[in-house]
């Protein structure tokens, strides 16, 4: 008997480790173990711990025989911490400590073809582009997962050209200069919203961070296909141009919405825990306070899982937040202040009264639920890609305050593309965010409901049976199922 014939698929995945990317990696994760697949999921010993101590996730993820979790080491000690502003330091770390070990792993331990089960096919974050060459080494197909947008994908994608055309790097402190080479994005893309990295920064090297792009973007072509995190009714106009580069894209997104669709099509399947993937403790006191607030009258405030604000920004949100009279929930994720929040005395008392009257603070929500919940009428997110597309899949309209990477390309696309929000960029003024919410909640609230309802319909069709996201996961479930074989 032909040994090789006996394979079943069996896909190592592996995220870059963050929350966003675990997030919507362990989503396609699920979704895998729904087409029957075996399924390694490789966490760095970190994310892994936290997943364990904040989520049911080993039972949840007991349900499915075929779907194991490994682990493996970061190269930092416990205590490092591994926030957005340490990125560089935790790559550097990865590319000198992880990349080797999983290389000898799939190589010749216990994932190689001596192996009692193989892998057949690696799943891995686009960043990550060691795993190209570690699928070339053993032989078996690399895809890439990319778990920033499409939009901004496509940007880094065209830094050469940007480099050629000498609009890359920026002359002069102009960024309101519109960019005239990204194809597609003619008219509104300007210098500031280009990714972070394409800026000096004082938090990040923005350099190192530059060249890691520069190499991710160039093993793309190498490797069998690239899964996007989107739908072909949101982007398909950039599809086309990404597939210039990579011609075998999968657009499977939303990821998040794709997994309930698929186990609301089975009875049987309905997930009995919640599918939360947080690393963090979900404050779930929130959903009570929201039950008790009137339909849409609630704007909610999170700058995600890495974002460290000032005090001084601090204080300007939690003005303008109580200043604009609105309703609000507001995620402070410990640690998300540098220098802690403990401004003692220093509060004053109409802050503390307003926050009292109409406010609620946890330190990690449930954020699904929540966007989900009836009572949120506007997101104030920093536009990380999960977050953009949990608020785009639940009809919520955004206020766009990016942070880093990929976030500056999504909020002008929020604001100027899709016209389902605003993009407060480069600004925290209590003034302009106060104006900001009146107006995304009150004055253009009819306008910015109506285009974020209809994006909603989209994206919920995209991925229903027949949808554009559900035809593309089944080509890519038969694809990696043939080159099993
Ligand atoms: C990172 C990068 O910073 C971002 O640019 C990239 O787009 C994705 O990865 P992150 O801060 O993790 O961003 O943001 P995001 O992608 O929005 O992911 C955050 C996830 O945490 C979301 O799925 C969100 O639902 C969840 N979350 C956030 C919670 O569950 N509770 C919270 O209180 C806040």
């Amino acid at each position: 008997m032909d040994h090789q014939k006996t394979l079943s698929p069996h896909v190592l995945m592996f995220p870059l480790p963050l929350q966003g990317p675990v997030n919507s990696m362990l989503k396609l994760a699920e979704l895998l173990c729904l087409a029957d697949f075996h399924v390694t999921f490789l966490n760095t010993n970190h994310i892994q711990n936290r997943l364990s101590r904040y989520t049911d996730i080993e039972s949840r993820f007991s349900g499915y025989p075929k779907f194991r979790f490994e682990t493996v080491s970061d190269g930092l000690s416990d205590d490092s911490p591994r926030s957005a502003d340490r990125f560089i330091e935790m790559f550097l770390s990865m590319e000198a400590v992880t990349f080797p070990l999983v290389t000898e792993m799939v190589a010749s331990g216990p994932l190689s073809c001596n192996s009692e089960r193989p892998v057949t096919c690696i799943i891995a974050d686009g960043i990550l582009s060691f795993a190209v060459d570690v699928g070339i080494e053993v032989g078996i197909p690399i895809i890439y997962f990319e778990t920033i947008s499409p939009c901004a994908l496509w940007t880094y994608l065209c830094i050469p050209k940007l480099t050629e055309t000498g609009q890359f790097p920026f002359k002069g402190d102009d960024l309101d200069a519109k960019l005239t080479c990204v194809p597609g994005m003619e008219g509104f893309l300007r210098q500031r919203d280009l990714p972070s990295f394409c800026r000096a920064s004082e938090l990040i090297d923005s350099t190192i961070q530059l060249q890691l792009v520069l190499k991710q973007v160039q093993k793309f072509p190498k490797a069998q296909g690239l899964i996007l995190n989107t739908f072909e009714e949101l982007e398909g106009h950039l599809l086309s141009h990404i597939s210039t580069v990579c011609p075998n894209l999968y657009a499977i997104g939303p990821i998040h919405a794709h997994l309930k669709a698929r186990l609301s099509l089975s009875p049987k399947l309905k997930p009995k825990h919640s599918l939360s993937n947080s690393l963090w403790e979900e404050d779930k006191s929130c959903m009570a306070w929201l039950d008790a607030q009137p339909k849409k009258s609630v704007i909610y405030f999170s700058v995600g899982s890495n974002t460290v604000i000032t005090r001084d920004q601090l204080m300007e949100f939690w003005h303008g937040l109580v200043n604009s009279g609105k309703r609000f929930l507001w995620v402070r994720r410990p640690e998300s202040v540098s220098g802690g929040e403990s401004m003692k005395g220093q509060i004053p008392a109409e802050l503390l009264e307003g926050t009292k009257e109409r406010g609620c603070i946890v330190g990690w929500a449930p954020q699904e639920e929540v966007l989900g919940h009836p009572a949120i009428g506007g997101f104030l997110t920093h536009n990380g890609w999960n977050s953009t597309l949990e608020s785009i899949t639940e009809g919520v309209p955004m206020i766009g305050w990016p942070h880093f990477v990929d976030q500056q390309v999504n909020s002008r696309f929020v604001g100027e593309v899709w016209k389902v929000g605003l993009d407060m960029k480069d600004t925290c003024d209590r003034v302009i965010i106060e104006k900001m919410v009146r107006e995304l909640m009150d004055e253009r609230k009819g306008e910015f409901e109506e285009s974020a309802k209809h994006l909603s319909k989209l994206a919920r069709e995209s991925v229903g049976e027949g949808g554009s996201s559900y035809c593309n996961l089944e080509r890519l479930i038969e694809d990696i199922g043939s080159w099993s074989l």
